[in-house]
């Protein structure tokens, strides 16, 4: 704090202690019991279990019941918690009418937070977010009927029917469906693609108190209905240096391969470093891991997997990605900032083989995460001692001064 902002202060007679922390680097804005990460030795928990175990021995919808209740759910809690999302797949009818007043090439994440607001408009009957009863009934909701959402935004862009959900499908499964299907076919799901799709929903299920996540919390702290609250999520992860940067990395390995590819990576690499271009590495660095992402890392076996199975094994952009990947290891600029490859870095070469165009990446990523906000919104309503979120500022504007008459502005 430098002195002019002390004397502005006593200026205004401002009492009383408080932090100075933009972008909350150290400040923790609550306790939580849900995901727990260790950015040094770059390891990952949900509820204490290791992100690598969940992502093997589990499915998406396993990994929501232990999010939102604290445990891995045992045979018949899975069966019943897969049945009740399941009954809430479809959504209202009236939803398409809303769809349909958007212009079929707005941007989906644009679509999808205007849609997930105004699912409170549809569900009357669980918007009061200090009943518990009305928030696992929202949460619920919100966890079953985001790929339906989601896809019907897609299906509304490329002008194909909606395709109504097909319950008998598993979560990935039926998602595929809703996506890739068309009403004059037998849609068959590829359990490969399936599978890594599920992996793509576990793996960005939860990531505490990033900025989508406080986002929410903030939102709901002011008692706001949870449908409005994860609608304020979706808004903040559309941000290129948060979800969408999926979205923007996958554009910039585009744009090295368009110039040269591989063969152009140092080139590529010497503009990130030069402070002036204002070019990053989408898809590198991290606010809390200051080490491998362990996220990324199961994501490039999935990427392998899957390019594997589509006999995509040469792709260009994967190999330009792992070229990328072992130039900035093996680097000055970025050994000493700490920078390593985060989830987003192979993400989008999965979705863009599984036809997941790169426009939907983001809204790949809020369906995935809005378990993770609904788990962190009702843990904070439920804490006895939660307060309405209400940041202090520094304030270093204009003293107090008098209005002059318009002749007499300078
Ligand atoms: N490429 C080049 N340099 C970088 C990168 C990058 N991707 N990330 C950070 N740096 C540099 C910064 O220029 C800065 O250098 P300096 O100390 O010389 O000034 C230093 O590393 C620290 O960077 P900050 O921006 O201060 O770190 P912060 O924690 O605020 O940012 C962030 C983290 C936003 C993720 C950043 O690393 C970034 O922009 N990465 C690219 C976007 C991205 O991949 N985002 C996805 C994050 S994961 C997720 O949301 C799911």
């Amino acid at each position: 704090i430098g002195p002019d902002v002390i004397d502005i202060r006593k200026l205004y007679g401002q009492t009383g202690k408080f932090t100075y922390d933009p972008g909350f680097l150290s400040t923790a804005s609550c306790n939580s019991t849900i995901t727990y990460i260790d950015g040094d030795k770059g390891e990952l928990l949900y509820r204490g279990y290791p992100i690598e175990q969940l992502a093997v021995n589990c499915d998406f919808l396993d990994t929501c019941y232990l999010l939102l209740y604290g445990d891995l759910p045992n045979e018949g809690q899975r069966k019943d918690f897969h049945g009740r999302v399941t009954n809430h797949t479809m959504v209202n009818e009236q939803m398409q009418f809303f769809l349909r007043g958007f212009r079929r090439d707005a941007h989906p994440m644009a679509v999808l937070t205007g849609l997930v607001g105004a699912l409170s408009a549809f569900y009357h009957d669980s918007t009061d977010i200090n009943n518990a009863q009305h928030r696992e009934i929202a949460a619920i909701r919100l966890i079953a009927k985001m790929p339906t959402l989601v896809s019907m935004a897609y299906k509304y862009s490329v002008g194909q029917p909606f395709m109504y959900p097909r319950n008998e499908l598993s979560y990935a499964g039926n998602f595929m469906r809703m996506m890739f299907g068309t009403p004059c076919e037998d849609y068959k799901v590829n359990p490969v693609i399936e599978r890594a799709l599920d992996r793509i929903f576990i793996l960005h299920a939860d990531h505490e108190q990033n900025a989508s996540t406080s986002t929410v919390r903030l939102c709901g702290s002011s008692g706001t209905n949870p449908f409005a609250a994860i609608a304020a999520g979706v808004a903040c992860l559309w941000g290129p240096a948060h979800g969408g940067a999926n979205e923007a990395c996958l554009n910039m390995l585009e744009d090295i391969q368009k110039m040269g590819g591989v063969a152009k990576v140092g080139e590529f690499m010497n503009q990130v470093k030069d402070k002036n271009s204002g070019v990053r590495l989408m898809g590198f660095g991290h606010r809390v891991y200051k080490n491998y992402d362990p996220r990324a890392k199961l994501m490039q076996e999935t990427c392998k997997e899957v390019l594997l199975e589509l006999g995509l094994e040469n792709d260009p952009l994967f190999k330009l990605a792992m070229a990328l990947e072992k130039i900035a290891l093996e680097d000055d600029y970025f050994v000493a900032r700490k920078l390593y490859p985060n989830v987003d870095f192979y993400s989008g070469i999965v979705q863009r083989a599984i036809g997941i165009p790169v426009q939907l990446f983001t809204a790949i990523f809020a369906l995935a995460r809005t378990v993770g906000w609904i788990a962190q919104l009702n843990e904070m309503i439920a804490d006895p001692e939660y307060k309405i979120g209400r940041p202090r500022q520094l304030f270093v504007g204009s003293p107090r001064r008098d209005v002059k008459p318009l002749a007499e502005r300078g």
